[in-house]
């Protein structure tokens, strides 16, 4: 893989991340947030929140530092800022949280901690950010995938600042019309900034790439992705337009959102038509498991836009039912696929780069075994529909059960990842060559190996 060196913080990223999955699915099978409080209740934001910066972003970060380079060929700028960025986000997100509760009123604590985990946040993505966006502007003209990176770059500084504006107006630390505008009107901007722009198109841009490298494709543009990409950048300036029209109280802004929703479903359907065009063209018969769930994920997210672009299904419970779908079909299932391969990976450069071509060492595949995961990935599947179907059907008591359910599936996932990180399914004659250094659960090695 050319640039495939370790990003050293990229496993703690991964780590949190997974914990704080389980957090948020830990909650929705307690009952806590919507559906048994309502959609924009304090305990809603809780678990979207955790769910939203915890675990998606978390992860997309920790993809990010160890793909962008990758992507574009060339070393991370300023990698050395990944662990404060990472400790500003975990602080922020306790503080944003601890925030969210002040303000249901459940447990007595000061509402600054909202503008306070914002700043944080703000931080912290900010130098996330300025990693990124370095390592993309040294290494310009970019190739595809990383001008979809770029985009949702760019939807993540909207949707953070967004985010800070509301905490500000929520706290009473700011006043005034354009920010009493936005908490009314922008929720739904800065949710389809996160949700759609930042992490979903940027995981289209990884996914290009991954997808082309996992199966031996030919990496080729085609017409079809660089549309997609046009039609994704059109939608996003039509929602950096809505945000403009509510803050100066213009009209219109339904119309430009619903284009903008127009825009990714024609997006969506070209990208999933390039996935077949990849799939078709692969050289590697045998497509592994990370990629079959992926594809499901890939099923997740055309369904959800699809549905989306419907009005009736945009009101109440319907559209908590495809944020749903959206959330954990599309974007947890494809984060669980990938990082299904790209944990065994990066274990597999970690423990046997340093001896490769010295002493014999086992494939990437041998550190998985697909057989029994792949029973996991269709009960976790399986569990994201039912409770799609249990919201649709607003059967609380139904949803918390399939949830339970989906939890079960994400811990037997990420037990799976804990084998590979131990090297449990090596054959013991490879497991413990003599050079071999075994690698940290998430912490990274003391040393560096480039
Ligand atoms: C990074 C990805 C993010 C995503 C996907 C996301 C998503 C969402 C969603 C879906 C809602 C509406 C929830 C509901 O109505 O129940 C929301 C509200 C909110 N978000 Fe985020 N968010 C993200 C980041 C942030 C950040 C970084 C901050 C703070 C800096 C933040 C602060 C807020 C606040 C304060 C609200 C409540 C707005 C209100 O009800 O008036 N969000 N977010």
């Amino acid at each position: 893989m050319p640039g495939a060196t370790l990003s050293r913080w990229t496993m703690s990223y991964f780590a949190a991340a997974c914990l704080m999955l389980v957090v948020g699915q830990g909650l929705m099978a307690a009952g806590f947030g919507y559906p048994a409080a309502a959609i924009g209740a304090p305990e809603t934001l809780v678990l979207v929140h955790v769910v939203a910066i915890g675990w998606l972003s978390l992860l997309m970060v920790g993809a990010l530092l160890q793909f962008v380079p990758v992507l574009v060929g060339r070393p991370l700028v300023g990698g050395n800022y990944a662990a404060p960025a990472l400790l500003l986000l975990i602080v922020g997100l306790i503080c944003l949280v601890a925030g969210f509760v002040a303000l249901s009123g459940a447990v007595d604590l000061p509402l600054v901690l909202l503008p306070l985990g914002g700043g944080a946040l703000v931080a912290g993505f900010g130098l996330v950010l300025a990693i990124l966006l370095a390592s993309l502007l040294a290494a310009r003209p970019l190739p595809l995938p990383a001008r979809f990176v770029a985009l949702g770059l760019a939807a993540l500084a909207g949707t953070i600042l967004l985010g800070f504006c509301f905490t500000l107006a929520l706290s009473g630390v700011g006043a005034g019309s354009l920010l009493d505008r936005l908490v009314a009107d922008g929720v739904s901007l800065h949710a389809t900034f996160g949700l759609g722009g930042w992490l979903s198109v940027t995981a289209i841009g990884v996914s290009y790439r991954l997808l082309t490298m996992f199966l031996l494709a030919p990496e080729k543009e085609r017409p079809t992705s660089h549309a997609a990409l046009q039609a994704t950048g059109l939608a996003m300036g039509l929602l950096f337009i809505c945000i403009a029209a509510v803050l100066f109280g213009l009209s219109g802004e339904t119309v430009l959102f619903a284009a903008a929703l127009l825009l990714t479903l024609v997006a969506a359907l070209l990208y999933g038509g390039d996935v077949l065009h990849i799939y078709r063209a692969r050289k590697r018969k045998q497509a592994e498991l990370n990629i079959r769930a992926s594809f499901i994920a890939i099923a997740a997210l055309l369904v959800a836009i699809l549905l989306v672009n419907v009005p009736a299904m945009r009101d109440g419970d319907g559209v908590a039912a495809l944020v749903y779908l959206f959330v954990f079909g599309w974007l947890t299932g494809l984060g669980l696929a990938q990082l299904y391969k790209i944990v065994a990976f990066l274990t597999w450069l970690e423990a046997y780069g340093p001896i490769m071509g010295r002493a014999p060492i086992p494939r990437v595949q041998d550190l998985v075994e697909e057989s029994r995961a792949r029973i996991l990935f269709m009960l976790y599947y399986g569990a994201v529909a039912a409770a799609t179907l249990a919201l649709f059907a607003g059967a609380c008591g139904l949803f918390r059960i399939v949830v339970f359910a989906q939890l079960a599936a994400t811990l037997a996932i990420m037990r799976e990842f804990v084998r590979a990180r131990r090297l449990s399914a090596v054959p013991a004659a490879l497991r413990t060559p003599a050079a071999i250094v075994p690698p940290n659960l998430f912490l990274p090695l003391t040393t560096s190996r480039r």
